[in-house]
């Protein structure tokens, strides 16, 4: 089993594209020296899986800060803010508090692909995700490495790619859920939200990457609709191809940490008689994708 920094930490690579499992830790117990190997972990792998955690709120927040300063979380989509009085913290699931209403966001459905708040100027570096409960199946969550897609586009496609740009809508989150406040529009050409460019380099570690967001809504600047349409569809097969994708099957106590540089996500339904609860946290991104 590799050991990295000093033997401080133990890292078993998935096997797939993204992705590693750093077992035996305790989260609540992580020193500088350590902090610095998860750290590089972590850039090398984008996406981090710590087993058998278990962390109070203000646990989830502490090791979270230690990658830099955090978000609020966003609106749910009833309008809801926060866990009262810890304005990072977000709740993902489909469990209905005693007033009836839903205690987090997105439901027991599918969230199709994404990357995290991307429609903002300046989304978030990483996000961390910690399952609280979840159901006996379903809910899983997948991982696709937009570095290995960006190389896995043959040049002449590079080449026609590099300085183009995005509109990532903010019309709809990753449910298909209206978010608050936000008039629906199905045409991606006026639909709120912030044009990035769609190879990005990875502002540590240099690396290009896919930045595309999410597919609906999408639209790359200045291109007629169907021809954008087109190219954007034709991105997407290679982004999320099965080559590039981890599946992760939660435990309870999991806590992941992904890249969102370089990563997209999505999550399988589940039954919606059965509980999921998981908390999220997001660390403000340095700057916003540059290519
Ligand atoms: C998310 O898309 O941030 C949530 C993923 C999940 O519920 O597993």
């Amino acid at each position: 089993m590799p050991l990295d920094h000093a033997s401080q930490l133990r890292v078993v690579p998935t096997g797939a594209a993204v992705g590693a499992s750093v077992p035996g830790l305790d989260l609540r117990q992580v020193n500088d020296t350590l902090f610095t190997a998860i750290y590089e972990a972590w850039l090398t792998h984008s996406v981090l899986i710590f087993p058998g955690q278990r962390l109070a709120h203000e646990d989830l927040i502490a090791f979270s800060r230690r990658f830099g300063e955090l978000d609020h979380a966003p609106v749910q989509e009833n309008g809801r803010r926060f866990v009262e009085g810890l304005p990072e913290i977000y709740i993902v699931s489909n469990v209905l508090g005693p007033d009836g209403q839903p205690i987090g966001s997105l439901g027991a459905g599918e969230a199709s692909w994404h990357t995290d708040m991307s429609y903002l100027p300046q989304p978030p570096k990483a996000s961390l995700l910690y399952a609280a409960e979840i159901p006996h199946e379903g809910g899983d969550t997948w991982f696709a490495g937009m570095h290995a897609a960006w190389q896995a586009l043959p040049a002449s496609m590079q080449a026609r790619l590099r300085g183009l740009r995005v509109n990532h809508d903010g019309t709809y989150n990753s449910g298909g859920f209206l978010r608050a406040g936000v008039v629906p529009t199905d045409d991606p050409r006026d639909s709120p939200g912030t044009l990035h460019p769609l190879v990005c380099r990875h502002p540590e570690t240099g690396r290009e990457a896919l930045y595309l967001g999410r597919r609906r809504n999408a639209w790359i600047e200045g291109m007629e609709l169907g021809k954008s349409d087109a190219l954007l569809d034709e991105i997407w097969a290679e982004a999320t191809a099965s080559r590039h994708v981890y599946r992760h099957r939660w435990g309870k106590g999991d806590l992941v940490l992904w890249d969102n540089r370089n990563t997209m996500h999505r999550r399988d339904p589940f039954d919606p008689a059965a509980r999921r609860v998981m908390y999220r946290t997001q660390v403000k991104g340095s700057a916003p994708p540059m290519a």
